[in-house]
């Protein structure tokens, strides 16, 4: 095994790919959920600047920040009421530079969660639109019409919420206002809350601009940006093509070809590059990123078109993530993003959890784990079949120690290394996700997955999450947390050999070792019919997919003149050449 390396500072001693981002391993912190230092049961940036340390451990090189600006919290900081600020339950500007220094002494980068798509009802725009007249110049900037029929009572058009429901909100007004067309209806492509902006209009651009420049010259170095698939819109905004019973309410917004996907998206994506280059070149130095956040699985044509020059720097590859635990599907979502890269040069953002996805041990513990199709978020939410939370997790960890080795740069999930759950028994009336309430409670939302983090053991204090105030008391954490959460904490499982959290650390060190020094390409080998097995360089990485151990021929050509350096059950690795069942080994010369 290899010797560890001592802090994240040692990154720069590597043969790391640059820009930095290429190979990054980034940390994503959903700050509601992170740490409470203040006892109001909400997380905060006082408590990520105090478990700083934590992140570091995992030898991370940057930690993307969800949405920490002022906000209503509809949808939790996707709906942003103020651009330049910090919403008052997470601290004030001066916690976030802090927060930055402390994160740059230990070699760790922050990225913030650009959201353009929309904003919130209470962005002081919106709020003039509403006091404004039909045909103003405050409504230009969101998308508002006149309703269809005669007394406009109708939406403008048939398109519907990502969240469910319609994707317009008719505004109250007298009847016979506005030619007796009455009041106008905003367009919404998530919740009400969140009324879409017009990136045509010059006022968007100009404060986009602006949000770059306010967080570049506060030393972030980059932006994960959201919701990229339904920035832009056909400017006619024509009724949607009908879809077939079969489609889900959260899947109807993605099959609407004018607004997913759309030519005039682009024209956004190349003007915040513009942006983001103009910045860079003023200082010398910096290397400034954005991340896409778009769900094109299995759309190579699209990563290509998102990840040209002039627009992102890279995309997510969700490919892993939504893909069952089989042989040829996960082959197949591997080397689709890397192909791109062979083609275009940018390398994958790979990842394997987030704040909007069913956590990946629930995913792959399920009984219909294999099932060879393509899981969307819907069809993931409506599997009934058992979960083996065991299981889940040996593959979970098998999954990671295959993303690990992989060219690109890894995004991890607050509590991934935890090996946390999906959380399901979430009451009714404490579930927070606009999906629940939109969909009248048939979708239960991605709340399970934002369940705050369990530090200790201690019950008394939401397991370690929030700080006592000074009376000694506790609020509720936002989000109620099992009673099993305790014995997932960093700390209990800090204590345990070969915990997940362990094999975590270790394979940050591996892949510092092993992985980044090897040439960005990877490809797959063929060393037995159970087995996933890919090259890249030096690094030989093997999967077992499988329910059984599988007997690997030591003396394949291949892996002649390996040692194994790594395994994601280390209690298991031997050098006889068998891999045990749902896991993964690393093999390098
Ligand atoms: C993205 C975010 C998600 C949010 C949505 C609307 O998909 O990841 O959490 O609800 O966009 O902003
Ligand atoms: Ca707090």
């Amino acid at each position: 095994m290899s010797e560890p390396s001592a802090s994240s500072n040692d990154r720069l001693a590597h043969p790391y790919a640059r820009p930095w981002w290429k190979d990054a391993l980034v940390y994503q912190v959903y700050v509601r959920s992170f740490a409470d230092s203040n006892g109001d049961g909400v997380g905060d940036l006082a408590g990520i600047r105090s478990r700083l340390g934590h992140i570091a451990s995992l030898g991370v090189e940057a930690i993307w920040l969800n949405p920490c600006y002022p906000s209503p919290q509809h949808d939790h900081g996707y709906d942003v009421a103020n651009y330049f600020d910090i919403h008052d339950e997470y601290g004030t500007l001066d916690d976030f530079d802090a927060l930055l220094a402390d994160a740059r002494n230990l070699g760790i980068k922050i990225l913030m969660d650009l959201v353009p798509s929309h904003c919130s009802i209470e962005h002081r725009w919106f709020i003039a639109a509403l006091a404004s007249d039909p045909n103003s110049p405050e409504r230009a900037r969101f998308y508002f019409r006149d309703g269809k029929g005669d007394a406009g009572n109708e939406p403008p058009n048939n398109w519907q919420s990502a969240f469910g429901g319609p994707a317009w909100t008719r505004l109250d007004a007298d009847p016979t206002a506005n030619n007796g067309k009455g009041g106008q209806w905003y367009l919404h492509t998530f919740a009400r809350e969140q009324p879409d902006l017009d990136h045509t209009h010059t006022d968007v651009h100009q404060l986009f601009d602006e949000i770059f420049k306010f967080w570049f010259d506060r030393g972030v170095e980059g932006f994960r940006v959201d919701a990229v698939a339904g920035t832009g819109k056909h400017p006619d905004l024509p009724d949607q093509p009908p879809v077939g019973p079969e489609v889900g309410v959260l899947d109807i917004t993605w099959m609407n070809e004018y607004t997913v996907f759309r030519p005039e998206g682009h024209d956004v994506w190349r003007r915040f590059r513009a942006t983001i280059d103009n910045y860079e070149s003023g200082h010398p130095g910096r290397e400034l990123m954005m991340v896409a956040e778009a769900y094109a699985v299995r759309r190579p044509e699209l990563v290509k078109a998102f990840t040209e020059p002039d627009q992102f720097h890279q995309m997510f590859s969700f490919d892993l993530m939504l893909t069952p635990w089989e042989k040829h599907s996960i082959e197949q979502a591997m080397l689709d993003p890397i192909a791109i890269l062979a083609k275009t040069g940018v390398p994958p953002a790979w990842t394997l959890n987030n704040h909007d996805i069913q956590r990946i041990v629930t995913r792959l513990g399920r009984s219909d784990a294999h099932l060879p199709e393509i899981w969307t978020n819907n069809n993931l939410a409506l599997s009934r079949a058992d979960v083996d939370l065991a299981l889940g997790e040996r593959r979970a960890r098998a999954m990671a120690a295959l993303i690990f080795a992989l060219p690109g740069s890894l995004y991890l999930y607050q509590g991934e290394e935890l090996g946390l759950p999906e959380v399901f028994d979430i009451p009714a009336d404490r579930r927070e996700d606009p999906v629940f309430e939109r969909t009248g409670g048939a979708e239960i939302g991605r709340d399970g997955c934002r369940v705050p983090m369990p530090w200790t053991n201690d019950a008394s204090s939401s397991y370690g999450f929030s700080t006592p105030r000074a009376d000694g008391t506790v609020g509720e954490p936002w989000l109620p947390q099992p009673t099993a959460w305790g014995e997932r904490s960093v700390s209990e499982i800090d204590d345990i050999e070969n915990s997940t959290l362990h094999m975590y650390q270790s394979l940050g060190e591996v892949r510092d070792e092993f992985a980044v020094s090897q040439p960005l390409e990877a490809q797959t080998i063929d060393i037995g019919p159970e087995v996933i097995a890919v090259r890249r360089g030096d690094l030989v990485v093997v999967v077992n997919p499988t329910d059984e151990p599988v007997q690997l021929d030591l003396d394949h050509r291949e892996l002649a003149i390996t040692q194994p350096v790594f395994a994601s059950e280390p209690a298991e690795m031997h050098t006889t050449g068998v891999i045990p069942a749902n896991s993964t080994i690393w093999f390098s010369s």
